[in-house]
């Protein structure tokens, strides 16, 4: 049997030269990173054909078919898995390319591995991005709204490409088919294009921390006592990643499942605050940094060198050594760049407004957290500080009418209920009932300044 095997595909001659990198005792934890993304993309392939065979690509269908696959446990948690993994793939992904860089794992001779993980990395983006919008919901139709709208930054072809990406002027059902083939069939295509070079390098050259007993070894030294065997050693530490990569994912969806959200609405009555992905906040942030016609930095200008730069590392970086200590140019301008990138996301998750309270009736309600924000998002265009009915600070809203203790009579309940003309906000839709009851609340604890 074995035999036969040998005979018509010679695998354990290939295997053997593959498996010909002795990975030295003292290699870190550190190195399986790659490893670690590459099950975290196993895990986001499975999970994605068992969605698709519920999900609904349109934008009638989607928001209810991911209702209905959240209606059965398994498909709660296959679900949450995917969105956890997606997470779980950026920041593999990315800790994976710091691990290399550091190493300078990507000089000669893995050049050409550098570079299919560089676009390994735009893939998991592009499919973390697509996957956003697909259940159609506020989060993903917003987010989408935003994302794409930081094409429109571009030069000369910023509508053209804007219309490209929505295909057509706005978000709608279009660009989910758009979104839908995209995640399931071109990024996929790409990523694993991009990997099978990827891996076939590093299996034919061995990851670079192999490359000092390579060398020792066809200098006739006998490494065995310094390196691991592949059996049982190295692959025990892949199982392990497996088992920590696979149960953290696992725990986390099972107590964090992914929620989903009110479904899309174009008109945005509710007032969702839009707000892009958390991994692309610190592109966000930059905006504020550059401020009028310098934007065109921010947006496409440096994203846009960053990821030249990127490509082109192996042949910009000169400096032949892979020590860390002879790389301190190399290793300081990439750790400014990760810390100011690490700063800017922390900066643009304090500054992104909160959704309102819009759902769940709060039943003491403190007026700073769960009032103010909602008066001032509705009613302030009309209500300022200049204006001559105020409504942005306590005093003034206790002036607005407002008997501590008895919400029935106060004016403000009437006018936001409607039974005194006209209704507020005028022009809107009027506070949701969960909004108006949870002001209730907060006369009936007495209107206090809390
Ligand atoms: C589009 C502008 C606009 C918006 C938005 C708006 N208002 Fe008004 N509001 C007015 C105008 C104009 C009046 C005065 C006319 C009236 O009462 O008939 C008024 C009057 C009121 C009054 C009565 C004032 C008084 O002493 O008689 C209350 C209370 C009030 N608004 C509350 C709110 C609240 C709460 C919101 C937000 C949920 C809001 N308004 C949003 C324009 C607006």
């Amino acid at each position: 049997m074995k035999q036969w095997f040998e005979e018509r595909f010679h695998l354990a001659q290939g295997l053997a030269s593959l498996f010909d990198h002795p990975v030295p005792k003292r290699s870190s934890f550190l190195d399986y990173l790659g490893f670690a993304t590459l099950f975290a993309f196993i895990n986001q392939a499975v999970t994605g054909i068992l969605l698709a065979t519920v999900y609904t690509p349109s934008a009638e269908g989607a928001y209810a078919s991911i209702k209905l696959i959240q209606a059965v446990p398994v498909g709660n948690f296959v679900r949450s898995l995917h969105a956890w993994g997606a997470n779980f793939m950026v920041v593999l992904v990315v800790l994976h390319l710091l691990r290399v860089f550091y190493e300078g794992a990507y000089k000669r001779p893995r050049e050409l591995t550098w570079v299919m993980g560089v676009i390994l990395l735009i893939g998991t983006l592009g499919l973390a991005f697509t996957g956003y919008l697909l259940p159609w919901d506020q989060e993903g139709y917003w987010a989408t709204v935003v994302g794409s709208a930081m094409a429109g930054y571009v030069p000369f072809i910023g509508n053209f490409l804007v219309g490209l990406l929505r295909s057509g002027a706005q978000v709608t059902g279009a660009t989910l088919t758009f979104f839908y083939s995209v995640h399931m069939l071109m990024l996929p295509a790409l990523v694993l294009l991009a990997f099978g070079p990827h891996f076939f390098f590093v299996l034919r050259q061995g990851m670079a921390c192999t490359d000092e007993l390579s060398e020792a070894r066809k200098r006739g030294k006998d490494v065995a006592s310094e390196s691991l065997p592949f059996w049982p050693d190295v692959a025990f530490r892949m199982i392990l990643v497996v088992i920590l990569v696979g149960a953290a994912m696992w725990i986390l969806a099972a107590v964090y499942p992914k929620g989903l959200g009110a479904p899309a609405d174009a008109l945005n009555k509710a007032h969702y605050i839009p707000e892009p992905a958390w991994y692309f906040f610190g592109v966000y942030q930059m905006l504020k940094y550059f401020p009028g016609s310098l934007d065109v930095l921010a947006m496409v200008g440096l994203p846009l060198i960053f990821f030249v730069v990127l490509f082109a590392l192996p042949w910009l970086d000169r400096n032949p050594s892979r020590k860390p200590r002879r790389r301190p140019l190399a290793l300081s301008v990439a750790g400014v760049l990760t810390a100011g990138l690490i700063l800017l996301t922390y900066q643009g998750m304090m500054s992104v407004p909160k959704a309102l309270a819009d759902n769940g009736v709060i039943a003491h309600p403190s007026f700073k957290k769960d009032i103010e924000p909602v008066l001032q998002n509705q009613c302030s265009a009309c209500h300022g500080s200049t204006s001559s009915y105020p409504l942005d600070n306590y005093a003034d809203v206790l002036k607005r009418d407002v008997i501590p203790g008895n919400a029935d009579g106060s004016k403000l309940i009437q006018k936001l209920e409607g039974s005194v003309k006209p209704q507020m906000p005028i022009g809107k839709e009027p506070l949701s009932s969960d909004q108006i009851q949870t002001i209730r609340n907060w006369i009936a604890d007495g209107a206090k300044d809390n």
